[in-house]
């Protein structure tokens, strides 16, 4: 067998890894604008699944996700104020803004484990025939080992639950995982964010809740994992309250877009 010097060896191993780094490094750079609008995609296919528009199975197309969202409007929100503002939605990244420190406040103490408030929040008003039908808000919170990312949607009187879902989280699949269970996340549809007040007072509880008219304040836990369905119950109402979007929510019910004059 031929014999190849170390210095030769050497310069031919650099040469390989300089080639693969390459390689590599242009692939990521080359696909960065792919990956972007694929998680765009994705994130708006979230929000059509929690406002019943497609099924959690469902796959639609680009083309098809499009036309959904003609009857969707993205509105930037000023979280403290809770005003609408002009800042385009294109392109808004929710967890870029939480964790860009010019944009976002370190969060007060509480259950969800929040740590980060971001200045100003993605919303989706969902429309029909001219009508706001429902508002969809982003939520996040710790569950057991991971952040949690997901969507909730509000009916147009501003207290009934009509979905939740979530995108993104790291929870152990057959336990906290459920929380992506379509059974569990029926379990919220028709029950009250809000009490008579608009205090927040949707929680998750420990067994089994009774039906939706009669229990409407709780939603079963999940056996196994009760660290992560809490958790959830827990960032559900921190959106809903005064350090997340609880003031646009009051805003919409004050010019009647939500709440029992907006029905
Ligand atoms: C490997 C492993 C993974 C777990 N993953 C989760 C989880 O994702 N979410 C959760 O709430 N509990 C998880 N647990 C269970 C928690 O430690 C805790 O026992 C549970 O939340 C208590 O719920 P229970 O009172 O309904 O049994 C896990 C436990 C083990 C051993």
């Amino acid at each position: 067998m031929r014999q190849y010097s170390t210095s030769y060896t050497i310069g031919f191993s650099a040469a390989v890894c300089v080639v693969c780094s390459l390689l590599v490094s242009s692939a990521a750079v080359g696909l960065r604008a792919r990956q972007l609008q694929n998680i765009e995609l994705d994130r708006k296919r979230n929000v059509l699944m929690v406002a019943g528009f497609i099924e959690p199975t469902e796959i639609p197309s680009a083309e098809q996700i499009d036309a959904l969202f003609e009857r969707i409007e993205q509105v930037v929100v000023d979280r403290v104020t809770g005003e609408e503002t002009d800042i385009s939605p294109d392109g808004f990244d929710q967890q870029v803004v939480a964790s860009d420190l010019d944009m976002s406040q370190r969060a007060p103490a509480n259950a969800a484990g929040v740590r980060r408030l971001p200045d100003y929040v993605l919303v989706y008003k969902v429309y029909e025939d001219d009508r706001l039908d429902q508002v969809v808000i982003p939520i996040e919170g710790m569950g057991l080992w991971s952040t949690l990312y997901g969507f909730l949607s509000l009916d147009s009187d501003g207290r009934t639950i009509r979905g939740i879902t979530f995108y993104e989280h790291a929870e152990t699949p057959g336990l906290g995982g459920e929380i992506d269970n379509p059974r569990w996340r029926d379990r919220w549809e028709g029950r009250l964010a809000y009490d008579d007040q608009w205090e927040p007072r949707i929680e998750v509880i420990k067994g089994r809740a009774g039906p939706p008219q009669e229990d409407p304040f709780h939603v079963d836990g999940l056996s196994g994992a009760t660290i992560t369905a809490r958790g959830v119950g827990h960032l559900v109402q921190f959106w809903l309250g005064e350090n997340g979007l609880g003031p646009y929510l009051a805003q919409l019910r004050e010019r009647g877009e939500l709440g029992e004059d907006g029905e």
